[in-house]
């Protein structure tokens, strides 16, 4: 397999909202504000806004099946916001994740005056956070929410 980050294809949508089957995973995944349920075509407009770039995660030999999916937010003064983390229900737990993350801080990396990559996690997905704080992400308090940790590295962190 290849991974590589390529744009979004409206056929993704589908296949994203799939991983998406309650509000407690879409809270997890898109952060309490998001709308559940949705309907497949509203997906684009609701994950728009200010900054926002989306990025597939697909394999480069086999590029129309969706194997994760993530945002890149500017947030203005050099900080850059990893956002939307998700990878495929089926390719859980084999590393995939790990790869969209460092794609994601590669192409964030090139981009110039970024100085700082911030995100938010929910305190129960013990996944997720070790998954951020292998890469170098630490706890910045205070906490947005009780039952959210905001996380924070800068871009000259490995
Ligand atoms: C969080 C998520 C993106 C991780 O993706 P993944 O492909 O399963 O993770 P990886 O296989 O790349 O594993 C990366 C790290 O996560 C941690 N991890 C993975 N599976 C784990 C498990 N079952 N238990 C504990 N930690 C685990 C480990 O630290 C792992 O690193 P290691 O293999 O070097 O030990 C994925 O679980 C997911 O899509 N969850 C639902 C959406 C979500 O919660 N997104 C987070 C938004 S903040």
């Amino acid at each position: 397999m290849s991974p590589a980050l390529r744009l979004p294809i409206p056929s993704d949508n589908e296949a994203l909202a799939s991983w998406v089957p309650d509000e407690a995973t879409c809270a997890r995944w898109a952060g309490p504000l998001f709308r559940f349920p949705f309907f497949v075509d509203e997906l684009p407009s609701l994950l728009a806004g200010p900054g926002a770039t989306s990025f597939a995660l697909v394999d480069a030999n086999a590029s129309s099946e969706l194997l994760g999916f993530a945002q890149l937010i500017e947030k203005g003064s050099g900080v850059l916001r990893l956002a939307r983390i998700i990878i495929s229900s089926r390719h859980r737990g084999v590393g995939l994740g790990r790869i969209l993350c460092q794609l994601l801080l590669a192409k964030a990396s090139a981009s110039p005056g970024i100085e700082k990559f911030t995100l938010g996690v929910y305190r129960d997905n013990p996944v997720a956070i070790s998954l951020y704080s292998s890469l170098g992400f630490v706890e910045v308090p205070p906490s947005p929410r009780p039952e959210i940790i905001a996380m924070e590295r800068s871009n000259s962190c490995g």
